[in-house]
């Protein structure tokens, strides 16, 4: 019996490590707990990298992936771990880097989950004819490739789409400018799915009949991109389509166009927001600002419960749409306002005193807003982040720098099988 590795953990990017005559060695395809053979892949001198050849003793926390092309496909890392275990492993990650920081938090908030298939209401899929092959591609990138996964149906994707992908191909195949499509982007609603086909020639008339045929099908509606942003027209069906999607808890409905951020997993996004809410501990006569507010996702269901929110974003066309569905739900106390909040020199116009403030950056968090904390001197901060680095990194800030308390910290299930992870954190300003 071939010799094996013992895997000690879980890496961020969905590969066991195990230590091998003390070398780290990344393993494809292994979970920690696993004794597994190994095939090398890449030798250097730090670290190996290899794959799995043979499982000798599998963990119980393998199960067998949903999807025909996990481990080729990029939009997965995770399907062969079972669900509870992944978020287990999240959580791990980010007590690994607060660690790391030396960072403590006074309590640890329960993991949240909630759909773990066809939760994604976003994504980039790209579209590639393959002349050899005779056919188009659709889907994501494989995982160390370049070239794009032969998807037949995803398992994560909002199933409107994801169950369909396999005739969107076909459809797609019969096209007479099939070479000259270069991506399609997918955004649900509540309404249906909506996707914007990316063409690089003009799209002929026979073309998008063939493609309305099958969103008739499907109920989609369909979109065309010939150029930038600016040029996404609605062409299926002819009657304007207003994308939506609510959150019945607070009685709100936000509209949307098919290129705007809305969070990917519908389901955990109002679990999520009910639980910021909760740690802000609202009270009828605060003022909260919300920065990186996006089209008003927190903002207005802060200002159902605030007395004044201020809602700061860095794209005019969110401030302004935020601004229209704060109006559409009948909200008056919420205001919005464009700044780059990257960008200390554009907080200064911003400065007042609030009483909490609601933080949700991109990835590469928001390191000029926590330096520029005393700006507005907020008792409370709720951060929810979607990359654990520049979380820790802006914790690590306020906390050391900054006169904060870290109190609550824990993991969102927003990105299930894959090796994203959503986090939020409670924040307080020590009693001086
Ligand atoms: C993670 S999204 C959150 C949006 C919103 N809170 C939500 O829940 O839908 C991050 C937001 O930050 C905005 N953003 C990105 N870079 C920015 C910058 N430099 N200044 C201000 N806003 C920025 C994006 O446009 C996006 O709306």
């Amino acid at each position: 019996m071939a010799e094996g590795v013992v895997v000690s953990k879980l890496t961020t990017d969905g590969r066991g490590l195990a230590f091998i005559d003390g070398k780290a060695t990344f393993i494809k395809g292994a979970l920690p707990t696993e004794m597994v053979t190994i095939k090398y892949l890449k030798r250097k001198r730090q670290y190996d990298e290899a794959e799995v050849v043979e499982i000798l003793t599998p963990s119980t926390e393998r199960v067998v992936p949903k999807c025909k092309v996990f481990g080729i496909c990029g939009g997965c890392s995770l399907q062969h771990l079972d669900s509870v275990a992944q978020i287990h492993h999240k959580e791990l990650w980010l007590r690994e880097l607060l660690e790391r920081a030396d960072l403590h938090p006074k309590e640890w908030l329960p993991p949240l989950q909630k759909n773990l298939w066809g939760y994604r209401h976003k994504a980039r899929m790209g579209v590639r004819f393959v002349r050899k092959k005779g056919e188009v591609l659709v889907g994501f990138r494989e995982a160390e490739s370049n070239f794009l996964t032969n998807t037949e149906r995803c398992e994560i994707l909002h199933s409107g789409i994801g169950e369909h992908l396999q005739e969107l191909k076909q459809v797609l195949t019969t096209l007479s400018i099939k070479d000259h499509i270069a991506q399609i982007e997918v955004a649900g609603s509540d309404a249906g799915v909506a996707l914007v086909f990316r063409h690089m020639v003009p799209m002929p008339s026979d073309d998008l009949a063939l493609i309305v045929e099958l969103a008739q099908k499907h109920s989609w509606f369909i979109y065309l991109q010939s150029g930038g942003l600016e040029t996404i027209q609605q062409v299926y069906p002819l009657d304007k389509v207003d994308l939506s999607y609510r959150l019945p808890s607070y009685d709100l409905s936000f509209n949307f166009r098919p290129q705007d951020f809305t969070q990917v997993n519908m389901s955990l996004n109002e679990t999520m927001v009910q639980q910021a809410l909760a740690l802000l501990d609202l009270k009828a006569d605060d003022a909260v600002l919300d920065l990186f507010c996006g089209l008003g996702n927190f903002t207005l269901p802060l200002a159902r419960h605030a007395k004044t929110v201020i809602g700061i974003e860095g794209d005019v066309h969110m401030t302004e749409l935020a601004a229209q569905n704060a109006e559409h739900n009948g909200i008056i106390n919420a205001k919005f306002a464009m700044a780059n909040l990257f960008e200390p020199d554009a907080l200064q116009p911003f400065a007042m005193k609030v009483d909490k403030l609601l933080l949700d950056p991109p990835r590469a968090g928001a390191e000029a807003v926590v330096r520029a904390i005393k700006l507005w001197d907020p008792a409370r901060i709720v951060y929810v982040s979607c990359h654990l680095s520049t979380l820790v990194r802006d914790i690590e800030i306020l906390v050391k720098e900054q006169g904060y308390v870290l109190e609550k910290i824990g993991v969102m299930d927003m990105f299930p099988h894959t090796n994203h992870v959503e986090s939020m954190a409670l924040l307080t300003k020590k009693l001086v």
